[in-house]
């Protein structure tokens, strides 16, 4: 299955390195085939695609909160044309004091983690039944067999030649898994993870959410297992639920279609899914594209449904750039990019605006 390691592999050099990485892979990940479904005939869809539908349901739903990013606590470096935002050092929280501090820290001996940690609490209970805080830490999967192709042959010929199809004589990127280089971004950010929460207290999240997609699955599995804290400290369980709605952008291209839930289940079985999860992929299009509106409107309905039902305040997400996009939009954020394998935090203040 790896046939092709050497091409997209950083650091060429260091075999030994890529070696163990993709025994890592194979004993992760047993049973990974890059066999792909039949091959998608283009275009079809002649009745309305079923995901259109259920967009419109979620459109029709009343909704319970208004969603804003919460400036000014996170600092954020982007750089280049489309400001593309790294894994902060600390999550770049910045440290600054909390009018909460005093009664919580008289000495000034806590970490801002500890203090900014304390200060969210505070927010739930004093605007209980007027908003509601969450902390979301947002990974972007590593790079996929998708994004490496595209990065051969450049975005036209990627867009126009090669999108619709489930792979090359190369590699296969239909619901693409991630690449050596995508497993070593994944492993990056569990060695980021383990640093932070031991060193700057910075916590985990506690409640972990994941695109049905392959690549995401892989890099929440990479990203968060296995971390060891202190003597002492709680380790929040490694049960990711599966959220179709984080899923990426709608539309023909095969990177984004995925596979059944039955596949999903046998393959990453420490993972949960939500409830109603369809096993088949019912949602993927064989044309058109959902617009950057209509991803806003379901990625807001996914934080309807996070702040309903979730009790927990920080939480993450392991998704796609198109569903960061949308979370942007969603939020009103500061416009950021995010490269493939790196991970932002989403303060966000969900102000209730019709009470149950
Ligand atoms: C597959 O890889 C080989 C060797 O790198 C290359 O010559 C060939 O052009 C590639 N095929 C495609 C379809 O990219
Ligand atoms: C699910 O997908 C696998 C291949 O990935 C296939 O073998 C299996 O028949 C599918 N199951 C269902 C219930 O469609
Ligand atoms: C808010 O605080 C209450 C009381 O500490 C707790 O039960 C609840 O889960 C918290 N809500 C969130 C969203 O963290």
């Amino acid at each position: 299955m790896f046939t092709m390691i050497g091409q997209h592999a950083t650091g060429a050099g260091h075999w030994s390195a890529w070696s163990m990485l993709k025994l890592l892979l194979l004993t992760s990940f047993p049973t990974l085939s890059l066999t792909a479904p039949p091959s998608v005939s283009h275009p079809i869809a002649s009745s309305e695609p079923e995901s259109m539908k259920s967009l419109a349901a979620l459109k029709t739903m009343a909704p319970k909160y208004r969603f804003t990013a919460v400036p000014g606590y996170f600092k954020m470096e982007g750089r280049g044309p489309r400001n593309e935002v790294p894994t902060m050092p600390g999550m770049g929280l910045i440290d600054q004091p909390y009018p909460t501090d005093e009664a919580f820290d008289p000495q000034r001996s806590k970490q801002p983690w500890e203090r900014f940690v304390n200060l969210l609490n505070s927010w739930n209970e004093s605007e209980k039944g007027k908003a509601a805080y969450k902390l979301i830490y947002v990974t972007r999967h590593g790079q996929g067999y998708h994004n490496a192709k595209e990065s051969d042959v450049g975005s036209a010929e990627w867009e126009t030649r090669w999108v619709m199809l489930n792979g090359d004589d190369n590699s296969t990127w239909f619901d693409s898994h991630l690449t050596l280089e995508g497993i070593r971004q994944a492993m990056t950010m569990n060695a980021f993870w383990q640093d932070a929460a031991t060193t700057l207290k910075l916590p985990l999240p506690r409640r972990y959410y994941a695109s049905p997609l392959a690549r995401c699955l892989e890099t929440c599995k990479l990203s968060f297992e296995g971390i060891e804290l202190p003597p002492g400290q709680e380790k929040p369980p490694f049960k990711p639920i599966i959220k179709e709605l984080l899923r990426e952008r709608l539309h023909f291209h095969t990177c984004d279609r995925r596979r059944n839930g039955t596949w999903i289940r046998e393959n990453f079985p420490e993972f949960e899914f939500e409830e109603g999860f369809v096993d088949e992929d019912v949602y993927w299009k064989t044309e058109g594209r959902e617009t950057l509106q209509e991803h806003a409107a379901r990625t807001m309905a996914l934080l309807e449904d996070v702040f309903e039902h979730e009790d927990e305040q920080i939480i993450s997400f392991s998704t796609h750039s198109g569903t960061i996009a949308a979370l942007i939009k969603a939020t009103r954020h500061e416009d950021f990019f995010v490269e493939p394998g790196n991970v932002v935090p989403f303060l966000i203040k969900g102000e209730i605006i019709q009470p149950n």
